[in-house]
């Protein structure tokens, strides 16, 4: 069944690239729910489900070699409106008796779409020539009957073609990147215009579904709720208090390995503003305690992963008739535990480790939801912008950014730079270009001179890289001026650090944090 039964769905079938997620996302932001399904599917499940819409994907395999993925045709015959882009146009052209000869004309990157003379519902209203984003080998060299070719390029005679009677659609090109200049348009056109399918994917509605379904999940059940002062958790806070007010308790769990003011921040928004049941438990003096002489940072998460499990149950098991955790699962997580074709398949994160004789049942109200609209939801429920847009931050913290034995005093000092880091480079990057920076205080101790003592200090590196989703990033080309400046405030304000590195490795050969 589909996760929101009551909104018209498009089904975006999977035919095994990353291109999926970005068309579902697309659709939503077209203001019409979305859900991946895998290419397997049958014509009888579509009919028992009843998308308003399909979206058949592109993929990495040609569609002839062997093992290549296909799709039950009877689903061309359902009558519900399906268009494909790439990989999804070549099965169709196949599967209705087109032709895909091998060419081995490839195209990558930007092209210039023409549009034919032949009327083009699909593109009704985009001007003659336009910029498209293609990333193909073959492509189709005859239309099947029915369908009539509607844009070319220099290199692909059939870059789209349609069968308006039959509700098919199709484009070589990607109407789901950026880069394809009127992309967006084209898959609103589809689904307002060819679908049908109203604009109800808004956030008031995410939110009021979202709402409805916890309260009918857990009537009037208490619900607990493990609160790190990250995105995820932060929204499953202040939805969960949107939707059963006090049957809520947080439990943030301060580790010490967190940011400057960190700790004081949740507790002003949770408890001071949202008014929240929270409980701060104080456990610095116990990690410190735990990591003392740890330096493999392996161990480290370790440590902190277990110790963490272990401090929130003892509090939640001192509450009274708790039924519900909830928890911050988010839709990337749903279909990389169960989609099959998903060329990675991630072990499902969500293995609780619950002690002997304590249960609580699982809800995870942001299950449907992608980390956009998730961010979106937090702000439109109230949430400061220093959370919703926060950055990346790794559970186990500061103590992945000190590298080498942890102590209070070098905790201070990485929270003192990190700071210094933080304020500069968000006062300077009001577009938001930098994905992530932070200090990073590593294991080694230098010659210097301040005034006229010699010094043997740490230093600080600086961590800043440019990054759409954080598998791959490149160093951060800040300005020299705001180096400088980061430099001297971190080595004049923060005792025991004698110099500044800034680190210019991309990902890979390195990774954004150090360990
Ligand atoms: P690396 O260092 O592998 O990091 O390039 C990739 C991204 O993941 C973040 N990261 C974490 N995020 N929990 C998280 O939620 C963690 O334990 C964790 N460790 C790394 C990292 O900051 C970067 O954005």
């Amino acid at each position: 069944m589909s996760y929101h039964e009551q909104q018209p769905t498009v089904f975006v079938v999977d035919f095994g690239a990353q291109y999926a997620q970005l068309i579902a996302r697309r659709v939503r932001e077209a203001k019409v729910y979305s859900e991946i399904v895998s290419h397997d599917i049958t014509a009888e499940e579509i009919e028992r489900r009843q998308p308003a819409a399909l979206i058949l994907s592109g993929g990495p395999a040609s569609v002839y070699a062997p093992g290549a993925p296909k799709m039950d045709p009877r689903i061309y015959d359902l009558g519900i409106p399906i268009l494909g882009f790439c990989y999804g146009m070549q099965l169709m052209a196949i599967d209705l008796g087109g032709e895909v000869p091998h060419t081995d004309i490839g195209e990558y990157g930007f092209a210039e779409l023409a549009l034919l003379e032949s009327q083009s519902r699909l593109m009704e209203g985009l001007p003659g020539t336009s910029q498209v984003w293609m990333s193909h080998r073959d492509s189709v060299g005859t239309a099947p009957e029915g369908f009539c070719v509607t844009a070319r390029t220099a290199i692909t005679p059939v870059a789209s073609m349609e069968d308006a009677a039959r509700g098919l659609y199709a484009t070589q090109f990607h109407p789901e990147v950026a880069h394809t200049e009127y992309g967006q348009q084209i898959i609103r056109r589809f689904l307002h215009d060819i679908a049908g399918i109203p604009l109800v994917w808004t956030m008031v509605n995410i939110i009021d579904e979202a709402v409805d379904r916890i309260r009918e999940q857990v009537g009037s059940d208490r619900v607990i709720c493990a609160l790190s002062g990250g995105v995820d958790s932060s929204v499953v806070a202040a939805l969960l208090h949107r939707a059963i007010g006090d049957q809520l308790t947080c439990v943030f769990v301060d580790h010490g390995m967190l940011r400057l003011d960190e700790a004081a921040d949740v507790v002003r928004v949770f408890a001071d503003q949202f008014h929240i049941d929270l409980v701060h438990v104080q456990a610095q003096e116990r990690y410190l305690d735990l990591l003392d002489h740890v330096t493999d940072p392996e161990l480290k998460r370790r440590i902190i992963g277990e110790e963490f499990w272990k401090v929130f149950f003892e509090e939640a098991t001192k509450l009274k008739g708790v039924k519900w955790l909830a928890q911050g699962t988010l839709y990337p997580d749903v279909i990389e535990s169960g989609n099959k074709t998903a060329a990675k398949i991630k072990s499902h994160h969500n293995l609780i480790p619950f002690p002997d004789g304590v249960h609580f049942d699982l809800i995870e109200p942001l299950r449907a939801l992608f980390k956009d609209e998730v961010r979106a939801v937090g702000a439109e429920l109230g949430l400061p912008d220093e959370i919703v847009q926060r950055q990346p931050f790794p559970g186990p913290g500061l103590a992945v950014r000190i590298i080498g034995a942890i102590t209070e005093e070098k905790l201070d000092m990485l929270r003192e730079a990190d700071a210094i880091v933080r304020e500069e480079i968000s006062s300077w990057d009001t577009e938001r270009s930098v994905w992530q920076y932070f200090a990073v205080l590593p294991d080694i101790r230098s010659v210097g001179v301040m005034g006229d003592e010699r010094t043997y200090a740490h230093p600080i590196i600086i961590r800043a890289v440019a990054s759409a989703d954080a598998m791959t990033a490149d160093w951060a080309r800040l300005p020299h001026e705001l180096l400088a400046k980061m430099s001297n405030r971190i080595i004049n304000e923060v005792d025991g650090i004698n110099r500044v590195a800034y680190d210019i490795t991309s990902k890979p050969p390195g990774t954004i944090e150090w360990e």
